[in-house]
């Protein structure tokens, strides 16, 4: 199978989203082959902030943030009756891959997020598109609740970095895109699209490669 590598934004398991959980998962248990790189969300967001306040290093917070990604990975892989264990780095997803046309991971190490791995799975396993499922509709010219802020339906690569540029990250926070992604995406040629989870068909129109709402950077 040849199509995207499907990034499952961590926000989805927030218990007000249940229902867009529930249907995303629904709808996945109709496609036969898929890679799929799923996000830590509320549980990361949490332990990374009471590990934080116990004065734990960036390092140690990330690596807490990986485990909420693959407990999360772990039940997504449960309800897709997918009993591989959840692939702790990209080597072992692409053979889990070859094996079984299908593939379900979290985080692999420190210093990056989901939205990372998503992008170096895609390069490992030579796919030309990414899909984001994520908790926004589209990237904005600014942040989306200031009045006046545009959304974006293409972008370049170098705009979007550009865009991004500006703003500090750390673990646990929460980004649209981050840099390090765009910029794999950029050196491969990988096409990312970003479509919201709280629009199942609109999510699957782009994983089927239809037309879709949302934001491509290519
Ligand atoms: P996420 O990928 O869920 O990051 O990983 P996020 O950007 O905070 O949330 P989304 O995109 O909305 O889902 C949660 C945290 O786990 C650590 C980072 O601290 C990240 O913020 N992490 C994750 C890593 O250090 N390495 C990884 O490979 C993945």
């Amino acid at each position: 199978m040849s199509g995207p590598v499907i990034s499952l934004g961590g926000s989805i398991f927030s218990k007000t989203d249940e229902k867009h959980l529930l249907d995303f998962i629904g709808r996945m248990r109709k496609e036969e082959g898929y890679a799929l790189v799923v996000g830590g969300g509320p549980i990361a967001r949490d332990e990374i902030s009471i590990l934080r306040k116990m004065g734990a290093k960036e390092y140690y917070l990330d690596m807490m943030g990986i485990q909420a990604t693959r407990l999360n990975a772990t039940m997504v892989s449960l309800a897709l009756g997918n009993l591989m264990e959840v692939p702790k780095s990209i080597d072992e997803a692409v053979r889990q891959m070859n094996l079984n046309k299908r593939v379900i991971m979290g985080g692999t190490e420190p210093g990056h997020t989901t939205d990372a791995v998503t992008l170096l799975l895609a390069e490992a396993l030579n796919r030309d598109t990414v899909v984001n499922v994520t908790n926004v509709d589209y990237l904005y010219d600014r942040d989306p609740k200031v009045k006046g802020a545009k959304k974006i339906e293409r972008i370049s690569y170098s705009s979007a970095i550009k865009m991004i540029a500006s703003e500090k990250r750390g673990a646990g926070e929460n980004f649209p895109l981050d840099i390090l992604s765009i910029n794999i995406a950029r050196r491969s040629n990988i096409k990312i699209k970003m479509v919201s989870f709280r629009d199942t068909s609109n999510a699957f129109n782009a994983i089927e490669g239809r037309k879709f709402r949302g934001t491509t950077v290519s």
